[in-house]
Order: structure tokens, then sequence, then C-alpha cells
């Protein structure tokens, strides 16, 4: 089949950033096949004109005008490649919703994606950020994922090695429209255990057997917790975490204890700790903080918020004061985890 590339001009994003900013895409294109991404780069490199991908655009911050060309990604097919005793494979479309994704498979008894309920965004997204909640990382049932590999204009299947992930981290944020992701293979394993050990969990479950909680229960209870601390997008704009939990050496965490005995920190690995970034700003003041049309959340202080009129630039210099208190109050380095569009 023959794809034309008719893209569509001044493309308002409103709708599509979940910060709520005033978005215009100079061309936009909805992309509801793979096929028509390759003609789709070689219509922006003919123009000259730069590419990137948005999908629930509820992880990136993007400027009033977005040069270029923005494919809007709706691929949207859930199939079933393998259904076994052991395991099931599931191929998602990479713009089916993330959390209706993790309620089907509840629904078909598939478990394993529980405690990544009611994350916003889109399955394509979620291994760029390799996203993780309450105890899981996505990165533990992805097996492949499906990309157009625009630097070499080919198709390409990744595995999890190639896909490098790590915390909040993987080779899609290093190497940035590089790849366009299209599907996600899936793989849940049939054996099965109840993940309720972050502190949050096991508090909703106190008195309960472990083994007596379902992969339901744990569903709803993540999508409580979620929605008593974190705003939702449809009525406060945010993009959930503005900032990575910065990992620190053992050596700087215990320098840091001694002077701040109450610090929020969980071990990474042998040598290094995650402190709690919402903890570090909480201390410095901003929580519930107002400047102008963006703000400190006022039940968790590691989102920002816009509640209509501002911008990029507003949120940007909001947290930059917080970067800079963070870095003169301990001394740490706060890296934003959304991905910054221009
Ligand atoms: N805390 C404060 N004040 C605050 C916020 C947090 O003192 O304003 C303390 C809490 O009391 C707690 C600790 O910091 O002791 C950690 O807070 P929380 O459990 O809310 O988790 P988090 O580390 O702030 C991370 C993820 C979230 C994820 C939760 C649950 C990152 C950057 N964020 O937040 O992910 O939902 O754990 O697993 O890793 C996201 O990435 O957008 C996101 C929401």
């Amino acid at each position: 089949m023959n794809f034309d590339c008719k893209p569509l001009a001044n493309y308002s994003l409103e709708d599509r950033n979940t910060l709520g900013f005033d978005v215009v895409a100079e061309w936009a294109l909805p992309i509801t096949q793979a096929e028509q991404i390759p003609p789709a780069i070689r219509w922006a490199k003919n123009a000259g004109l730069s590419h990137r991908v948005l999908g629930g655009g509820s992880n990136v911050v993007l400027p009033a005008q977005l040069p270029g060309l923005t494919l809007l990604m709706d691929i949207d097919f859930i199939e079933v490649l393998e259904n076994r005793d052991s395991n099931t494979r599931l191929r998602v479309g990479a713009g089916v919703n993330w959390h209706a994704l993790v309620g089907w498979t509840l629904d078909q008894n598939y478990r394993g994606l529980e405690n990544l309920a009611l994350i916003p965004g889109t399955v394509g997204a979620a291994p760029i950020q390799n996203i993780g909640a309450y105890g899981v990382e996505v990165k533990e049932y992805i097996d492949l994922v499906e990309a157009y590999d625009c630097q070499t204009n080919q198709w390409v299947s990744l595995s999890k090695k190639d896909c490098r992930f790590a915390y909040r981290h993987s080779v899609f944020k290093d190497e940035p429209n590089r790849f366009v992701i299209t599907a996600v293979i899936f793989d849940l394993p049939k054996e099965w255990q109840p993940r309720v050990s972050y502190s949050d969990l096991t508090n909703y479950f106190t008195n309960r057997a472990i083994e007596t909680i379902a992969a339901q229960e744990i569903f709803d209870a993540v999508c409580a917790i979620r929605a008593q601390k974190l705003p939702d997008p449809k009525v406060i704009g945010n993009v959930g975490s503005f900032f990575q939990n910065p990992v620190i050496s053992n050596q700087q965490l215990q320098f840091l204890k001694e002077q701040f005995p109450q610090i929020v920190s969980y071990p990474e690995s042998a040598t290094h700790s995650k402190l709690a970034a919402g903890w570090l700003i909480d201390q410095c003041g901003f929580k519930g903080m107002q400047l102008g049309n963006v703000g400190v959340h006022n039940k968790q202080a590691l989102v920002l918020t816009h509640r209509g009129g501002g911008n990029a630039g507003e949120l940007l210099g909001l947290a930059e004061q917080i970067q800079k208190k963070v870095k003169e109050t301990f001394g740490v380095d706060l890296i934003p985890e959304p991905i910054f569009f221009n």
C-alpha cells in the first residue's frame, strides 16, 4: 500500500500535553499504522525539518511553537502472541494508553503490571524512561521494542539488553529522535507474587497476609494511593515527578545523614543510594508554593503544576530555583525527569 504523507500545519497540541500548555506544532501527523513512518521521516528530511514523536505528552515540556514535524503516535492494538502455562507474550501498539493496558491485562488475569497502574501516557513511551512505581520497573516485563531507526532507515527489534534500561533511563533517552517506537512486546510470567514491600503499599495492606493479596487489589491500592498524592492531569497540569530521585554514593549519604538524620533514602546498589527528591524539595520549603501560573504540588513536592496561562519558560524558571536551593542546602544536583522538546 502506498502511504501518502500529508502533515497538518499549525496543529494545536494543547490537548496532547498533560501540562496543558498552549502549544502549536508547525506540522503534525497522526500515525495509526507503522508503515506511515518511513514516508513521514523522508518528508521531514526533504523539507529540511526536524522530527519528534509525541505519545500522551505526559512526560514532555513543550515550547509554545514546536518547529518541524511532530508524529502523533496513535497505533492502537493489543495482540496475544502466546499464552502458555509458563508465560503470556503480548504485542501492544505504541499508541495504547498505558493504564488501559494494565487494566486489560488484569481483566484477562495476566498479572505483573498492577503496581504500574494509573501512570499517565502511552505504551510506546513506557520504555523510554523505563517507567517505575511502587517497587516495579517496566523493564522487568519488556521482551522486545519494535521501532523504526531513523539513522539507518531500517525497522529494528531491540532486545531488553539493546534498550540499556536503568532507573528512569534507556537507549531512547541517550539517542533522542533516533528510534520511533511502534510496538512493545511484553512477557508476563504466570508465576506471580504480590509485590507490596514499598512502604505506601505495606501500610495499605496492614494486617493482611501477603499471600492473600490479589493483583486486582494491588491495582486498586496503587490507584487510591496515586490519586491521594498526585494531581490528576485532567484537572491540574503536571508531568508527574519533575525530577529524578538523585543517585549518590553511600559515602555521600553517610555525610548527609550526619547533618540531616531524617533524610529519606533507598539502597540502589552495593555502593550507591537513591535520595527522595520530594523530601529534599519539601525541606527547602517549596511545597505548595505558587509562582505566577506554575507551582509546586501541595501533597508531593516532586510534582510541578500548571493551572493555566503559563508556559515552558515559567516552569523552567521555577525548576531552576528549586535546583539551586537544593544544591545549596544538600550539595545534590536534581536532574529533570521529563524531556524538553525544542
Ligand atoms: N516526601 C516528602 N515530601 C514530599 C514528597 C515526598 O517528605 O513532598 C517523602 C515521602 O514521605 C517519602 C519519600 O519522600 O518518604 C518518597 O515519596 P514517594 O513515596 O511519594 O515517592 P517518590 O520517591 O517521591 C517515586 C517516583 C514516582 C512513583 C513513586 C512510587 C521518581 C522520580 N518518582 O516518587 O514516579 O510514583 O516513587 O513508587 O522516581 C513519576 O515518575 O512521574 C512518578 C510519579
